[in-house]
C-alpha cells in the first residue's frame, strides 16, 4: 500500500468514494479537550446531549477517562468516576472507549503497589473501558508490566505511549533521536501492544519531525501508529498532516469547540483535508456540525468562566521557546503568582532546564512535569547562594530513590545523595522495576476506610486518593454535605453571571451594598474577568438576585488542573470554609508556617510530641507535590492547627512548637 496521500477531483456528495486506507480517528473532547482547556472541569451532565450523536460518527475510539477526570471529579465535582464509564456506556453503545492510564501512577502521581494496580485495570475494564492509552513519565516500561498482564487478561486493548519529548528545539541530540523513538516502539511491539502511540503532550512535534518518527517506524514494526499532539504550539494541524502522509493510521482530534489553543487540533478541518484522498475518513461533516451546535449553545456556556481569554494569542511561543508543555508554564506562574514571586519568571525559566538536566533528562509529562516544575520554582524562592536544592519535595527523593523508575541519562550524583539523606527507604537507589519494593495497599487502605468504602469502586478511588477520596465517600453516603462549590450550574446561572460581568464592566460592581442580607448556605463564587482584571464574585442563587459583595480584585487563582485548592475550600472540620489567613503571632511558641498555599496532607507529630529542629512535623500538598516541612526549632509540639484536608494559605500558621 503507498504511503501517499493521493488526491481525486470529484464531486464528494454525490460521489465520495470510501476511502482504501481511511485515518482512523479518536475523539478527546470528553476528556483531554476539556481537561486542557478547562481544568477538566466537564460534566457527565453535559457529555449526555452530545453522546448519542457522537456514537455516530465512526471514531475509532471516544476518549472518555483517565488522566485527571478521576482526580477532578471526586475532588471538585462530587461526582463518582466509575459511575461517568457506567453512565456514557448507555448512550454510546457502538464506539470503544478509550482512556488515558499513568502505567503504575494509575490515575494518580506516584507508582502504586501492584495489588492496587491490578484492581484499578480489573476495575475500569469491567465498568466499560475498551482501550487503555497507557503511558509511564520516563518512558521506563518495566512500569508496564503490570496493567499491561491485566488488561491483556481482562481482554482490552493495549495502546503503548512513547512520551515525545526534546532537548533541543527539534528532534535529535544525544538522547531523544530518532533511534530513541525507534527502539522504544520496538520495545513496545515486545510487550504485545496493539498500537504505538506517540504521545506528544506538549505540542513539540515538528510536521517533518513527526513524518519522520511514524516512517522510521512504520519500516520496523506492523502495529498500527497513533499519534497524540496538542496544538499548544500551533504545529499539531502540520504534524498530523505529514505523520498522515508517512503513513500514520490513527490521530486525535477534538470536536472545533473543544479544539486549539492548549487541546487539539480540530476534527473538522481534517475531514475536509482528506476528503475524496485514499485516507478519507468517511465522516459526515453535517453530523459534525450538528454536535457542534449543541456544544456550543448548551455545554460552552456553562465553561467559559473556566477559559483563559486573558490572552489575544491561541498559540503559546513559549512552549517552542523552551520546550516545556503549556500546562506546565501556566501552572509555574499561577504558582509564583501565588507566592507574589511572578517578577521571578525569567529565573524559572533559566533554572527549569538545569533541573531536568540534574533529574536525568526526564521528559515532562505528569507527573514530571509537576515534579520538575516544583522544585524549580522551589529553587528560586528558597535557595541562596550557599545552598542549592534547599528544599526538595517528598517527590524528588522518590525519583532520586527510583521509585518512578530509570530516568533517560543518570540523575547528578550530589543532588542524589543530598536527596536521599535520612530517606526512611534507605539511602542507595534502588535499580529494579520500582513497583517491587511497594508494599501491598489494598487490605491497608481497607482496614483504614472500613464500612465508608461500600464496594471494590469506592476502595480503589480511597487507595489512589486517601484524603480527597474519603471526603468524597463521606459527600457520597452522606455523612457530611457536599460544599455548594461542588454542585453543578445551570444555563440559568450562567444568565446571572453574564449580567454580573455586564455591571462589572459597568463599573456597578465596585461599592458593597449596605443592606446585604446574610450569605445562605447556597453560595456559590464565580471567576469574573474584566479586561485583564480578576473578581472573586460570590452569587447565591436563591431568593431575589444580587451581588453579595463588593468585587475587589484578588490574586488570580492558579489553574484549577494544579492548584485549585485555593478555590475549593474543604469541608473541613476545623478550619472555616476559606483557606486560613496571614501569620499570627503566637504566645509561647514558634510558629511552623506554610511556605506556599496548598493542603495539608497529613501531621507526622502528635500534640504534645518532642521534636528536634528539622524533623518533619507536617506534610503539605503543593501543585500536587508533597512538602515535608520541618520544626524550626527544637520543643514540644504546643499546636497542631489544622486537620488532614484542609486547606491553607502561603504564611498560614500550621503548627506551634514551644
Ligand atoms: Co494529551
Amino acid at each position: 500500500m503507498s504511503d501517499q496521500v493521493k488526491p481525486t477531483a470529484m464531486n464528494y456528495d454525490a460521489d465520495r468514494p470510501a476511502a482504501e486506507n481511511p485515518v482512523k480517528v479518536m475523539d478527546l473532547s470528553l476528556r483531554d479537550g476539556h481537561q486542557s482547556l478547562f481544568a477538566t472541569r466537564g460534566r457527565t451532565e453535559d457529555m449526555i446531549p452530545v453522546a448519542e450523536m457522537m456514537d455516530e460518527v465512526g471514531f475509532w475510539a471516544i476518549e472518555t477517562w483517565g488522566g485527571a477526570t478521576f482526580d477532578t471529579m471526586h475532588r471538585f465535582l462530587n461526582e463518582d468516576p466509575w459511575e461517568r464509564l457506567r453512565t456514557l456506556k448507555r448512550y454510546i453503545k457502538k464506539t470503544p472507549f478509550s482512556m488515558l492510564l499513568r502505567a503504575q501512577n494509575l490515575v494518580g502521581y506516584r507508582n502504586y503497589a501492584d495489588d492496587l494496580a491490578y484492581a484499578f485495570v480489573d476495575r475500569a475494564a469491567e465498568n466499560g473501558m475498551d482501550v487503555f492509552r497507557t503511558f509511564d513519565a520516563l518512558n521506563d516500561y518495566r512500569n508496564f508490566e503490570t496493567v499491561v498482564k491485566q488488561i491483556k487478561k481482562s481482554g482490552k486493548h493495549f495502546q503503548g505511549c512513547i512520551c515525545y519529548t526534546l532537548t533541543e528545539p527539534r528532534l535529535g541530540g544525544e538522547v531523544y533521536n530518532l533511534d530513541y523513538y525507534v527502539n522504544k516502539a520496538k520495545a513496545l511491539d515486545d510487550m504485545g501492544a496493539d498500537s504505538i502511540c506517540i504521545k506528544d503532550m506538549a505540542g513539540l512535534i515538528a510536521p517533518y519531525d513527526a513524518y519522520a518518527i511514524v516512517k522510521a517506524i512504520k519500516e520496523v514494526s506492523k502495529t498500527p501508529v497513533h499519534l497524540h499532539s496538542h496544538f499548544t504550539s500551533g504545529m499539531s494541524p502540520m504534524s498530523h498532516l505529514k505523520a498522515i502522509e508517512a503513513g500514520c493510521d490513527i490521530v486525535d482530534t477534538c470536536m472545533t469547540p473543544y479544539a486549539y489553543r492548549t487541546a487539539h487540533a480540530a476534527l473538522e478541518p481534517l475531514v475536509m483535508a482528506l476528503l475524496g484522498t485514499n485516507r478519507d475518513t468517511g465522516f459526515d461533516i453535517k453530523k459534525l456540525a450538528a454536535i457542534n451546535e449543541v456544544l456550543e449553545k448548551e455545554v460552552m456556556p456553562k465553561y467559559k468562566h473556566l477559559m483563559d481569554d486573558s490572552k489575544i494569542s491561541i498559540i503559546d511561543i513559549n512552549v517552542l521557546l523552551h520546550q516545556t508543555p503549556g500546562g506546565m508554564l501556566s501552572n509555574l506562574v499561577n504558582q509564583l503568582r501565588e507566592m507574589d514571586a511572578l517578577d521571578k519568571i525569567d529565573q524559572v525559566y533559566k533554572e527549569l532546564p538545569k533541573v531536568r538536566k540534574d533529574l536525568g533528562q526526564i521528559p515532562l509529562v505528569t507527573p514530571t512535569s509537576q515534579i520538575v516544575g516544583i522544585q524549580t520554582v522551589n529553587n528560586v524562592l528558597f535557595d541562596t547562594p550557599e545552598e542549592r536544592y534547599k528544599m526538595i519535595t517528598a517527590q524528588v527523593k522518590d525519583l532520586c530513590y527510583g521509585l518512578y523508575g530509570k530516568t533517560a541519562v543518570p540523575i547528578d550524583a550530589e543532588l542524589q545523595k543530598k536527596a536521599l539523606k535520612g530517606y526512611p527507604r534507605g539511602e542507595t537507589p534502588i535499580t529494579c522495576r520500582p513497583a517491587e519494593v511497594l508494599e501491598p495497599e489494598m487490605e491497608k487502605a481497607k482496614a483504614e476506610i472500613g464500612d465508608l468504602a461500600k464496594d471494590i469502586d469506592d476502595l480503589v478511588l480511597y487507595a489512589i486518593y486517601p484524603v480527597t477520596g474519603k471526603k468524597f465517600l463521606e459527600w457520597k453516603y452522606g455523612v457530611t454535605p457536599a460544599p455548594p462549590e461542588v454542585q453543578p450550574i445551570t444555563l440559568d446561572d450562567v444568565k446571572k453571571r453574564d449580567s454580573l460581568v455586564a455591571k462589572a464592566k459597568a463599573g456597578k460592581l465596585v461599592e458593597p451594598k449596605a443592606d446585604a442580607p446574610e450569605k445562605s448556605e447556597n453560595v456559590r463564587t464565580f471567576n469574573v474577568f474584566v479586561d485583564g482584571e480578576y473578581f472573586s464574585v460570590d452569587v447565591d442563587p436563591t431568593g431575589d438576585f444580587q451581588p453579595m459583595v463588593a468585587a475587589a480584585p484578588v490574586a488570580r487563582a492558579a489553574a484549577p488542573a494544579a492548584a485549585p485548592k485555593a478555590a475549593a475550600p474543604a469541608a473541613a472540620p476545623k478550619a472555616a470554609a476559606a483557606p486560613a489567613a496571614a501569620p499570627v503571632a503566637v504566645e509561647g511558641g514558634t510558629p511552623l508556617t506554610a511556605p506556599m498555599p496548598g493542603m495539608v496532607v497529613k501531621y507526622e507529630v502528635a500534640e504534645g510530641a518532642e521534636v528536634k529542629a528539622g524533623d518533619t512535623v507536617v506534610v503539605l500538598e503543593a501543585m500536587k507535590m508533597e512538602n515535608n516541612l520541618a520544626a524550626p526549632c527544637d520543643g514540644v509540639v504546643k499546636q497542631l492547627c489544622f486537620a488532614s484536608g484542609d486547606s491553607v494559605t502561603k504564611d498560614a500558621v500550621l503548627a506551634v512548637i514551644g
